[in-house]
Parts: C-alpha cells; structure tokens; sequence
C-alpha cells in the first residue's frame, strides 16, 4: 500500500466516527493545517531526486483533493442531519407541493379543444386595440348610444388618422372584424378567446375577464348552424343533459340578435326545487341556494325561472361583413361572445360564487383545481 492510500484509509476510518462540526474541523486541521499531514508532505518534497520531485508533487496534489472532498461530503451530510446520525437513505422522500394551472386556463384550453374538433381556428386578436375594430366596424359609430354599455378604459395616445383611438377591448369582437381581414375570403371559423376589460368591480365583476368569440362566414350560413353549433358547445361543456335556448336580443353588430340561455343545473330547467333537494345539495361553499319557505317545492334561487345566461349571438350584421371587406350579398355568417369566467362558474360542481376570488391569488382556491 503506497502512502497515499493509507493516509486515505486512515482519514476514512477517522470519518466513520466523527459526527459534530467541531470533530470535522479538527481532522481537517490534522490533515490540511498548516502543520497537517499534506504540508508535511509538501516539506519532504526536498529529499526527493528532483526526477521524482514532478510526480511526487502531483501526487500529494491528487492527495490534497480527495481529502477536501470526503472532508466537504461530511460536512454536507452532518449539515443535513442536525442529530449528526447518518441519513437513512431508505426512507421515503419529502413530497412537494405541486403548482397547478389557473382554473380559467383550463377553462380556455377545454372551450377551445371543444371548438377545435369541429373545424374551428384557435386565434388571439389584440387585447390593446384602435376603435375602429372594436366598435366602428362593428356598426357602432363614437355616437351611437349602444357604445355606452361597453364602458371602455381609453389609452392615452394620439388617435389614429383612420382608426381613432386605443383602447383595452371591452369585447372579443374586434377578432372578428381582425379575422376576415386576415383571410380576405370565406369559409372562416375561428375561436377568438382573449382578456377584456371594463371599468367594474363587484361580486359579479372584475376589470379584467375573459371571453371568447365565435365566427362562422359561408355561403349559406343561417340561424341554424348558429343554433347547432351553440346547442353542441353547450353539451359538449356543461353536460348531454343541458338544454339551450335563443332569446331575441339587440347587439349593434348583429340582425337577427339572441341572447342563449341554457337549462339550470340545479333546478334542471325547471325552475323549481324540492325542499329535500336543496337542503341535500347546500353546502358551505355553495350559499347561492337558499330555502325560502318550508313548503315541498320552492323557486330555484339560482336562475330565472329554469334558465341561465350564457351570453350573445347573432347573425352578423352586413355593415360588419362589409367593414371586414366580405361580401354581403355572396355570403353570410354567425357570431357569438361569452364570458370565459361565467361559463366555468357556471359549470355544475365548481362550487364559485364570487368571480373575484379567481384573481386574488389565494392558493387555497387554486390547489382545489
Ligand atoms: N360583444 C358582446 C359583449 O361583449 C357579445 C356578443 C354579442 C358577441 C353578440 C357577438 C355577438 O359576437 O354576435 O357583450
């Protein structure tokens, strides 16, 4: 056995027993110290015939560096190991948490996986956009009073010669004007799904949101492709047994325009629960649903008279195809809007009364996703 190796030996033996800091540092002064066993070495260098004197100081080198490290794995593993007791390596791991997406990611990624296996292009328009494409080429001219319900945050910029000024959209809607401009020629069917905003924060309001739109432009497209399309989202998302509705509307970029309503989940369209019911399906969470009297059947709280709103559609406007360049008597087309947030709270078991504790960043919502 060569010196090295014994003094490794040694210095091995002398580990297995150490198991404080303070008894670390101490063989580390024996062996690396100033008067350690390597500077001894190092002092012998002189004796040595200088042909020897290249290897042999490579030698104490290597020596050197295996000493730091086992000395240095100690440590980490003392460091490790307050108790100073050697690491049962046999012992299951620490589980981490694990992050999760936003529930209104996964919202988007399912409406969209919904809409893409029927033909549907996912695209993203603009969330920072002039007001020409989300208002005046949707047939809503600066005077029109149908532009108030759209409260819109303006950008404080120079207005564009010919598109006005920027805004944050209110709507997803200039996605569609955007979307017939990008491919100049039916057949379109896209699914515009992006952030919106407007000036309101309530229970049921946050500034900023989610929508998505819908659009369809063909030769010879009408009500009932719109009404298919709606009817098959609306199973596809909430369930086979959800039903949907048109209810006749006003949209300014839209003739005929609907609103859809789709059959409650609790009341199953009927407007109606049974006491039993509601008291089985009350829960903490779910403080939406309340008893109003103690007879055997009473109005369902959560929905107008069997019916919820999902959102807006209609046949699209030929002041729009027009302003997206489309040519109005060749070729028609539908378009639909709703809210990203509103369908998935809207969806049974999600158990959210209040958008806004989607955006207030508390994790002990978003693990339950
Ligand atoms: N943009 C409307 C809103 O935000 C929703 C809407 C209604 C979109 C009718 C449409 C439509 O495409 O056809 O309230």
């Amino acid at each position: 056995m060569n010196i090295t190796q014994s003094i490794l030996q040694t210095l091995d033996e002398s580990l297995e027993n150490i198991t404080s800091l303070d008894q670390l540092d101490s063989l580390h002064t024996k062996y690396l110290g100033r008067n350690g066993k390597i500077n001894e070495l190092l002092k012998d260098l002189k004796n040595i015939p200088s042909e020897e004197k290249k290897e042999y100081g490579q030698q104490v080198n290597e020596l050197k560096q295996s000493i730091i490290t086992l000395i240095d794995k100690k440590r980490s593993i003392i460091l490790n190991d307050k108790t100073g007791k050697k690491i049962d390596v046999t012992l299951p791991g620490h589980e981490y948490t694990k992050g999760s997406l936003h529930p209104v990611t996964y919202a988007i990624e399912e409406i969209s996986g919904i809409f893409e296996k029927i033909g549907f292009i996912r695209m993203s328009y603009p969330e920072i956009d002039w007001e020409f494409f989300s208002f005046e080429a949707l047939n809503m001219p600066s005077d029109h009073p149908a532009r108030d319900d759209f409260e819109t945050f303006f950008i404080k910029q120079t207005p564009h010669k010919k598109f006005g000024k920027m805004v944050l959209t209110p709507h997803t809607s200039n996605g569609q004007i955007r979307e017939m401009m990008r491919l100049g020629k039916p057949p379109m069917r896209m699914i515009n799904i992006g952030k919106t905003y407007r000036p309101n924060w309530d229970a049921s309001h946050v500034p900023m949101f989610h929508q998505f739109e819908g659009l369809c432009i063909d030769k010879r497209i009408n009500i009932t492709h719109l009404k298919g399309t709606i009817e098959y989202f609306a199973k596809a998302y909430f369930g086979e047994d959800r039903e949907i509705r048109l209810r006749p509307f006003h949209f300014q970029f839209t003739e005929p325009s609907f609103e859809v309503d789709i059959t409650c989940d609790i009341c199953k369209g009927t407007g109606y629960v049974k006491k039993s019911e509601i008291l089985s399906s009350k829960s903490e969470t779910n403080s939406k649903i309340i008893v109003q009297n103690s007879k055997s059947q009473t109005k369902c709280r959560l929905c107008k008279a069997g019916w919820l709103e999902l959102g807006g559609t209609g046949m699209i406007h030929p002041n729009v195809l027009k302003a997206g360049g489309i040519d109005s008597d060749e070729y028609t087309g539908w378009a639909f809007g709703f809210g990203i947030e509103r369908v998935m709270m809207m969806k049974p078991n999600v158990g959210l009364s209040n958008v806004r504790v989607l955006y207030d960043g508390d994790v002990r919502v978003l693990e339950q996703f």
